[in-house]
């Protein structure tokens, strides 16, 4: 059995970091038809363990995640896209999990701690998400994954995951594996694990403010394309230029399929007498190209939420039943299962 397990926090809609990083892979894989399953998860009960105090944006982002994993092609009958919350069985299985784990081994993951900086909880870290790390091990065990397509930033989420899978089939599995260990999945292109912010910050992110969304409308683009970090030392257009840095160069590394074409460019920027509005022209044709599809499906599918809202019952429904079946081979190799014969 091949099984797909990955997903999404909904804080926000999604934007080209997501869908370089993960949603283009997903969709690929998706129509490889090399995998039995698929499951998409949209983590509302993670979102709420740095959004206890907002529970309406999590809610809101509900619909506009779903549509986002609709508008990129995700389709409802190869992918199971379902809520995180309303499968009770990951909740058990995490409270088991926690007693795998250290409290000094969650504090050494990378993610985490670079979010705790971010989001200025130094002080005073809110343990269930200190904890998010081993309920995302719930999320993917709960499935059976064998795979996980996500971003870099995810790489310590599935090491830990890895980690308590082994230690869980060493305790209770007596030689045989009761919970699969699963594998990481990474973009094969480089530039597409870690999408620069327009700001050339080291990550596009709706907290630092320099996204361009997959819901955003052709204006909305062009303004940001023009506002991309590009080479300060690069004034005039016979200036030499450099390419390193240069976001729109690293977004024409993520998006353009010409790989000649960028090769040319990056050429004569280095040389000399190509100018920033230029390649900002042709990225901005690049990312049209793939973002007015996505756009226009986004359209329809928002005006029948109704149908939306269904795929997601029909999507949990189908996932509770899975997480039933691995939670009760859980209790049973736990010992925990004292009224089953
Ligand atoms: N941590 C992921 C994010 O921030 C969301 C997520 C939750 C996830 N559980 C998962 C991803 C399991 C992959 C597998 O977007």
């Amino acid at each position: 059995m091949k099984t797909i397990l990955t997903g999404d926090r909904p804080t926000g809609k999604l934007h080209l970091g997501h869908y370089v990083g993960s949603l283009r892979e997903r969709v690929k894989l998706q129509n490889s038809g090399e995998f039995d399953e698929i499951y998409i998860m949209i983590a509302d009960a993670q979102a709420l363990t740095d959004h206890a105090g907002t529970p309406a944006t999590v809610r809101e982002n509900i619909l506009n995640v779903a549509l986002d994993y609709l508008a990129v092609g995700l389709d409802p009958k190869k992918s199971t896209i379902f809520i995180q919350s309303q499968i009770p069985e990951l909740f058990e299985l995490t409270t088991y999990y926690m007693n795998l784990v250290t409290v000094s081994r969650l504090e050494r993951n990378p993610t985490v701690k670079a979010e705790i900086a971010q989001k200025g909880f130094e002080t005073s870290i809110p343990a269930g998400f200190l904890c998010y790390p081993v309920s995302q091990a719930a999320d993917i065990t709960a499935f059976d994954a064998t795979t996980v397509p996500v971003g870099e930033d995810q790489t310590p989420m599935l090491e830990q995951t890895r980690e308590i899978v082994r230690k869980f089939n060493d305790v209770y599995g007596n030689g045989t594996a009761i919970l699969v260990e699963p594998e990481i999945l990474l973009p094969s292109n480089n530039v597409c694990r870690r999408l620069p912010g327009l700001d050339g910050k080291a990550k596009m992110s709706k907290t630092l403010d320099n996204c361009i969304y997959l819901s955003d409308e052709s204006d909305v683009v062009a303004k940001k394309v023009q506002t991309m970090y590009t080479d300060p030392t690069h004034i005039k257009v016979s200036d030499p230029g450099h390419i390193e840095g240069n976001v729109v160069f690293t977004y024409l590394d993520a998006f353009c399929s010409d790989v000649e074409k960028v090769c040319e460019m990056k050429e004569h920027y280095q040389r000399g007498g190509l100018g920033d509005v230029k390649v900002k022209k042709y990225l901005l044709e690049v990312l049209e190209s793939i973002l007015n599809p996505i756009c226009e499906r986004r359209k329809e599918y928002e005006k029948n939420p109704d149908y939306v809202m269904n795929v997601l019952k029909d999507g949990t429904a189908k996932a509770h039943s899975k997480a039933t079946e691995v939670l009760k081979r859980v209790k049973a190799a736990m010992k925990i299962n004292y009224f089953e014969s």
